[in-house]
């Protein structure tokens, strides 16, 4: 059985949908501060923190899990950096409680949800996994001192894990059953698209005097599915004898903001209003990453790595659900 941490929110709950498909059997335990309960299409679910030793006591007596796949994290960039301590208790003293509990119960494999933050100023695009890991924000710092704590709790105890490194998480269930609802929403894709739907007034382009060909900051969006996919076959890869390492999980293409507004507009058949705004504080310029070790090593081919078809199914969420899972309105 798998448990999954922060499977009521938006990758995780499209990694629980994949894992079911797949007949495998799941728990989820989520807080429900961020992630939906309508977002859990299966599988057992438990309401909790994962912060708490004495639930994560009870959930690992009460089933036989093998794996536990990490996505419940603080992910605000701009909030890491007013508040550094909410990230550490969460992310950092928050995992490792969990390490704890999973060594006292015997679990032995571990899928963590890594970031592309990581890593930093880029030295070189695409960035390769043994690219230094400098991270510019407090959250990339916590996502790096988790990836070094599960490399020693390997050495020494013998818990082996993936940390996945996510580019930019985009789109959503082809199915249209699930999709992205984050309260507040910063990212591109969603706020392009609420604001086609006229749910906010204007999209704000934040910088356009990057050194890129047009401008605009570029990305490496992936869509949440073949994500999803990708926790699959690094659960598959531990349990077949792999050792304990990292991966970067995108396409390996770039789409400049500009290039990601006119596919929004094309899919959604208007215009959507648009503003030119400054430099958002510690955006690098290009984040690409180079995700040939994931498929090499992991057989990984994501499906949906097309710019359209990621905004193609975002936008059958969002056109579908104008007010997300509707329970935070
Ligand atoms: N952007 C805009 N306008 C907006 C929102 C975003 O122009 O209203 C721009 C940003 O400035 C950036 C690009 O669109 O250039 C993408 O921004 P997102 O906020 O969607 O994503 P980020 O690249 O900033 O961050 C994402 C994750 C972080 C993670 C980072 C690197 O949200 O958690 O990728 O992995 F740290």
């Amino acid at each position: 059985m798998i448990c999954v941490i922060g499977g009521a929110g938006y990758i995780g709950s499209h990694c629980v949908k994949r894992l079911l498909e797949r007949d495998h059997k799941v728990v989820t335990l989520d807080n429900l501060e961020a992630g939906h309960r309508a977002a859990i299409v299966g599988g057992e679910f438990v309401q909790g923190d994962y912060t708490d030793r004495q639930t994560l006591d009870t959930l690992f007596t009460s089933y036989p899990i093998e794996c536990v796949m990490h996505f419940a994290a603080y992910a605000s960039v701009a909030e890491s950096m007013t508040d550094p301590a909410k990230f550490y208790r969460l992310n950092v003293v928050g995992g490792y409680t969990l390490l704890e509990a999973m060594r006292a119960h015997r679990i032995p494999y571990l899928i963590f949800s890594s970031s592309a933050a990581t890593y930093g100023e880029p030295r070189q695009i695409p960035i390769p996994e043994d690219h230094p890991q400098q991270p510019t924000n407090a959250y990339g710092e916590t996502k790096r001192a988790f990836e070094q704590m599960l490399r020693w709790y390997d050495v020494a105890f013998g818990l082996r894990s993936v940390s996945l490194r996510y580019f930019n998480a985009a789109g959503a269930d082809p199915e249209g059953q699930l999709g992205e609802d984050h309260h507040p929403e910063t990212h591109l894709i969603p706020l392009v698209l609420l604001t086609a739907l006229g749910k906010r007034p204007v999209l704000k382009i934040f910088g356009t005097d990057y050194d890129t060909p047009d401008g605009t900051a570029i990305r490496d969006y992936i869509h949440v599915t073949d994500l999803a996919d990708a926790h699959i076959l690094a659960a598959e890869s531990l349990k077949g004898g792999a050792p304990t390492t990292a991966y970067n999980l995108g396409n390996g293409l770039g789409y400049s903001v500009r290039e990601v507004v006119r596919t929004a507009e094309e899919v959604v058949g208007h215009p959507i209003p648009q503003e030119e705004a400054p430099r958002r504080a510690g955006d690098p310029a290009r984040l690409v990453a180079s995700a040939d070790r994931a498929k090499r090593e992991l057989g990984w081919q994501p499906q949906y790595a097309d710019l359209r078809t990621i905004i193609e199914t975002a936008w059958r969420w969002h056109s579908t659900h104008p007010d997300g899972y509707g329970d935070r309105l």
